[in-house]
């Protein structure tokens, strides 16, 4: 049941609570409909605490009996909790409660998937287990008792004791409640061993449903990498005697680090050659290392308070960005991540979700796990560690490991101890965790006997709740060519600190071409006057990977802005360029690729709609068309020969420099097909031995309108392979025509393969729908109809998918008013159904605002 008007929580309203727990005991005597938890708690007065209420979150939970000091006692209970007259001073707090995992479908808290139980507790899930203060910054160790006649029975810590049918865990490391975790099945283990650098022997197990055994390998090699590179870079060692990894079906994100017990996504751990792509390899690699450098940046160090999460989430997106840099290329990585960062994070900060890195209020904070806190956060520090240099963001990160071990830490704790280490004042920079919006940096040179200077100006456009910004730290990356395309100055970071700021160069033979936010050095929209034939040179000279491949991006941005404002043709110089960079064997393959790919049509409307300019989806999307088809033309006769070197022999290997290979070809191929109508696909789809040849070509079938045989081949070959088949519903929709993409959709939630109540099913179907630009936003609004009637169907199901995907209307405001107008009608559609939940609620209350 909900409140008829939800809370606002707000960041300055925190206080400690009440109580300290000294140590929790809990058991739990499994049945799908019937589960009960039996639990033995000891609290005492907090010290630190000015009020003294016994207050327990709980919710949806049938209580059998509570004690207090072994005496029967009759709390007070409303939806949200227990309240209880307690003694003063130390006392144990015990109950009973009986929950139902089965028809538990919000995948929050206790529930079942495939026939086993798991747990999800973050962020305020272990109050739908038992009563208890489900707030981060309570801390304590936990010993769990499971009883169940399953062979595999989990739960945080070290192994204690077992026999038929129970099993005892201990976890000796105090945790908040959100890192609790059960799992109980009829499972089968991948085990490994890993001997930690002081020589401490730990279990390793990657734990599956029979039949996925052999997709655990990989991971269990990128679990064991991490665990090696947190050690080397960040002198981090684990802390317990076994670490288990779970594969789950049912999930309503990628992955938990609960402590010694992650829970995963099956998406994003189980991977094989013949079902997972170069791509699905990297980020199973990428999220396995992150949930596993979660034991340090978010369990040993946890947040105070939910609007901490940054700390613990963009640190650790940031340790696992420099574990893919060093594990693969570091400007693959960089340019990859920048795209991802535009596309998702800069359309949450221009619109009205817009929200700082530190939120200071929040409805529900599930809706809080954004790009912005993610991503946005990751850049933050990022851009700290750019400031102060190598040296001493190691010392700060050493200190903070040090000083804050065991705590439940905020942001100003983080900030602390670079000021101490580096004597710094970060009161300014403090303002990237407190304002929101993307800042604009527009640049405006001059050059005069020698003497070269540049004018920075900051402005960051008001954002929902604050109108006014202020100036924030920009460190700007810098180097600067002449004419030849030598590099007259190596990078060097310049610190933009104020609203506006100038620095000078003298002794200059000629007019320098700057090189500005090389490796792109801070989240910000350069605003600069230039022109393509500076681009250009800088896509051909640059010594900074990333801004060649930004330079070859913005190339492509005007020469499509001006193919959709003014109908030109493609621009020469633009398909020279690219030619050259197909044909260019000193850039390695994955980057020639990148620089292959044009801006994505959202981020084309975005630039757009920031011009003044109302976008046209099928405009946007016609132009793509027409310069993919100017550049196949183009390269017509480099393009077969880039085909034929860049196929690898030999057995699969998800490595970097294969996968990078594979990428190019497959870029050559999707522009080839546009002249040979699919012949080479249809090769290379009968040939492929392995998923990323084999989905990439039937990718380029389905566009190219020639795939029908081979969809309905995969669909036999795959049909019992659940990750694989998510891939073939999405596919559908992504490499639809516009104005069939919703209807595809429709037809394809008829399949009955199709499961709303599983997030990777549904997603793979609406969210491919919601991520296809001009198929969502096709003019007949039957894109957001559907979208609108299946959030509906789903949010008394599963609120936080449903909510989760009410992003894809947020950005509503860049449209016509005939688009504004169908969007708005089908959000007040969804607003309008009875017991909507928090979650929804609040993200469309947002998004209309
Ligand atoms: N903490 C998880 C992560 O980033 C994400 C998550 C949040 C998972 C909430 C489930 C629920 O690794
Ligand atoms: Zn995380």
């Amino acid at each position: 049941m909900r409140d008829a008007a939800p809370q606002t929580i707000f960041l300055k309203d925190y206080t400690p609570f009440d109580y300290i727990v000294q140590d929790v005991h809990l058991t739990f005597k499994l049945a799908p409909r019937a589960t009960r938890v039996i639990s033995r708690i000891r609290f005492a007065p907090n010290p630190d605490a000015s009020d003294t209420t016994f207050f327990l979150h709980g919710e949806q939970l049938d209580l059998k009996w509570a004690k207090i000091n072994g005496a029967d006692i009759a709390p007070s209970i409303t939806p949200e909790g227990l309240t209880a007259e307690v003694p003063e001073g130390a006392f144990t707090f015990e109950c009973e409660v009986e929950i139902s995992p089965e028809t538990n479908t919000a995948l929050e808290g206790l529930y079942m998937s495939g026939g086993m139980y798991c747990t999800q507790c973050e962020a305020e899930g272990f109050r739908k287990i038992t009563y208890y203060p489900d707030r981060p910054d309570v801390m304590s160790t936990f010993t769990v008792r499971v009883e169940g006649p399953h062979p595999v029975l989990l739960s945080n810590g070290n192994p204690a004791t077992s026999g038929e049918h129970f099993a005892e865990w201990h976890d000796p490391w105090p945790k908040p409640a959100y890192l609790f975790a059960l799992v109980a099945g009829d499972l089968i283990a991948h085990p490994d061993r890993f001997t930690t650098m002081s020589g401490k022997d730990v279990e390793l197990n990657i734990y599956v449903r029979k039949g996925d055994e052999n997709k655990c390998a990989f991971g269990m090699e990128a679990l064991k990498k991490s665990m090696t590179w947190d050690e080397k870079v960040y002198g981090r060692e684990y802390d317990l005697d076994i670490f288990n990894i779970v594969a789950v079906d049912d999930f309503n994100m990628g992955a938990m680090e609960n402590k010694g017990l992650n829970v995963f996504n099956s998406s994003c751990v189980l991977a094989s050659p013949e079902t997972s792509t170069d791509a699905n390899f990297e980020r199973i690699e990428a999220i396995i290392a992150h949930e596993y450098f979660h034991n340090w940046t978010g369990n040993r160090i946890t947040c105070r308070d939910w609007f901490q999460l940054c700390l613990k989430e963009g640190l650790t997106v940031y340790r696992d960005s420099q574990f893919t840099s060093d594990m693969r290329s570091a400007s693959v990585k960089r340019i990859s991540d920048v795209i991802d960062l535009r596309g998702r994070q800069f359309a949450e900060d221009g619109g009205p979700l817009a929200h700082p890195v530190r939120p200071d209020r929040f409805v529900e904070i599930n809706n809080f796990y954004t790009a912005t806190v993610y991503e946005k956060g990751a850049e933050v520090i990022g851009m700290l560690k750019t400031l102060v240099g190598d040296a001493d963001y190691a010392k700060a990160l050493d200190l903070y490991f040090e000083r804050h071990d065991g705590d439940a830490a905020t942001i100003e704790d983080w900030l602390q101890v670079f000021e101490e280490v580096t004597g710094r004042n970060l009161k300014r920079f403090k303002r990237w965790y407190t304002s929101a919006g993307t800042p604009q940096l527009s640049v405006k040179e001059s050059f005069k006997n020698g003497r070269y200077k540049l004018t920075f100006r900051q402005e960051t456009p008001p954002t929902p709740g604050q109108p006014q910004k202020k100036p924030r730290v920009i460190p700007i990356a810098l180097g600067l060519l002449d004419e030849s395309g030598a590099e007259v100055l190596p990078t060097q970071i310049l610190e933009m600190d104020k609203r506006q700021k100038s620095f000078k160069w003298k002794g200059l033979a000629s007019k320098p071409v700057p090189s500005i936010l090389r490796g792109f050095s801070a989240p910000v929209i350069l605003k600069r006057d230039t022109d393509d034939v500076e681009r250009a040179f800088l896509l051909a000279h640059d010594t900074d990977p990333f801004n060649r491949w930004e330079a070859g991006r913005e190339l492509a941005k005007s020469t499509l802005l001006n193919m959709i404002e003014n109908g030109a043709p493609p621009n020469a110089g633009y398909l020279d360029g690219m030619l050259a960079v197909l044909r260019d064997d000193t850039l390695d393959p994955a980057t020639r690729a990148l620089m292959l790919g044009l801006p994505s049509q959202s981020e084309l409307t975005q630039t757009l709609s920031d011009k003044g300019v109302v976008p046209d989806p099928q405009a946007i999307y016609e132009a793509v068309q027409t310069l993919k088809l100017a550049m196949a033309q183009h390269m017509q006769d480099t393009l077969p020969r880039v085909y034929a070197q860049c196929q690898v022999e030999g057995p699969y290997s998800p490595d970097a420099e294969p996968a990078g290979k594979r990428e190019l070809a497959i870029a050559a191929l999707g522009l080839g097909s546009r002249l040979d109508g699919g012949k080479a696909a249809k090769e290379q789809f009968a040939r492929a031995d392995n998923m990323t040849l084999q989905i990439s070509a039937l990718a380029i079938l389905l566009r190219q309108k020639v795939g029908d045989a081979e969809l309905s081949g995969f669909y036999e070959q795959w049909k019992h392979d659940r990750l694989v088949m998510d891939k073939w519903f999405g596919l559908q929709v992504s490499a639809a025509a516009p104005e069939d993409a919703a209807e595809i959709a429709d037809k394809l939630t008829q399949h009955p393969d199709f499961d709303h109540k599983n997030p990777n099913r549904f997603r793979a179907t609406l969210g491919a729908l919601a991520a296809h630009h001009a198929g969502f936003h096709h003019i007949s609004g039957r894109g957001y109809t559907l979208l609108a009637d299946w959030l509906i169907t789903l949010d008394p199901i599963n609120p936080q998918t449903t909510a989760r995907m009410c992003a894809a209307f947020q950005t509503w405001k860049r449209y016509d008013l005939k688009r504004q107008e169908m969007i708005l009608a089908e959000v007040d559609r969804i607003l309008a159904q009875p017991n909507l939940s928090r979650d929804t609620s609040e993200m469309l209350t947002r998004i209309r605002s």
